[in-house]
């Protein structure tokens, strides 16, 4: 369970909230390092976030982009996580695409796939935003499965219980060793599982990411 008390926002401003949350954080990396890494989730609910954070002032020149996951498919499929920060944060910042480390979903050999990202990750990722499924389900780590229990790792090739089920992901212990974690969590559908994963719930891929901040909308929060 995270140390911190979750921060719960109405649903209209979430996704300025975690855009806000998300440029503090790179500022505060930018103060100590030349270069910052930003790792992004797909799903429903970061996309506003994605465009509002393009709408903030930055140095992005010394941002680079990394991805917490990505299905197996290629980076113009309507499934992509590629093609929806693309569409919401690279094309409207114009960020140059030596900027820009997409996970190779179209990649055939999705194992020699998954090496090659993690050869191309920075040592410790600086800010990662999360969002967590109705399942407990983050990045592509899944209750359950043997994913979630990897110690060495740092990217798996995986087959997920969600289609599309090939899918790469950071692990458990990439994102426990990132500086700041948002998890990012919006909706009624959320909420039994929100309330059981602050409660700590091993069983609960989010619930294991000991260092996020948690930041719900008030529908996830029940209030
Ligand atoms: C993905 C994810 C995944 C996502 C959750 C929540 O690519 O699907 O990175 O872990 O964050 O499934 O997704 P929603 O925001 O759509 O509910």
């Amino acid at each position: 369970m995270s140390a911190l008390p979750p921060r719960i926002v109405p649903p209209e401003n979430l996704a300025r909230a975690a855009a806000e949350w998300m440029a503090r954080s790179l500022q505060t990396s930018l103060a100590m390092n030349r270069r910052v890494s930003l790792a992004l989730s797909g799903g429903g609910t970061p996309g506003p976030a994605y465009r509002e954070l393009s709408r903030l002032t930055l140095p992005w020149e010394r941002v680079d982009l990394y991805f917490v996951d990505e299905r197996f498919v290629p980076p113009d499929h309507p499934d992509s996580n590629y093609r929806m920060v693309e569409e919401t944060l690279v094309a409207p910042l114009r960020l140059s695409p030596s900027q820009v480390f997409r996970m190779e979903g179209e990649r055939g050999d999705r194992e020699v796939a998954a090496r090659e990202y993690e050869a191309k990750l920075p040592p410790v990722l600086n800010v990662v935003l999360l969002g967590m499924g109705e399942d407990g389900h983050t990045a592509s780590l899944f209750p359950g499965h043997p994913a979630l229990e990897e110690q060495s790792r740092r990217v798996l090739s995986v087959v997920g219980p969600k289609p599309p089920p090939w899918r790469m992901t950071l692990t458990m212990p990439t994102l426990l060793s990132a500086s700041a974690v948002l998890m990012l969590v919006a909706g009624a559908g959320k909420r039994e599982t929100v309330h059981r994963a602050l409660a700590g719930d091993p069983a609960l891929p989010a619930a294991r990411v000991t260092n996020a901040q948690w930041m719900l909308d008030s529908a996830a929060a029940g209030r």
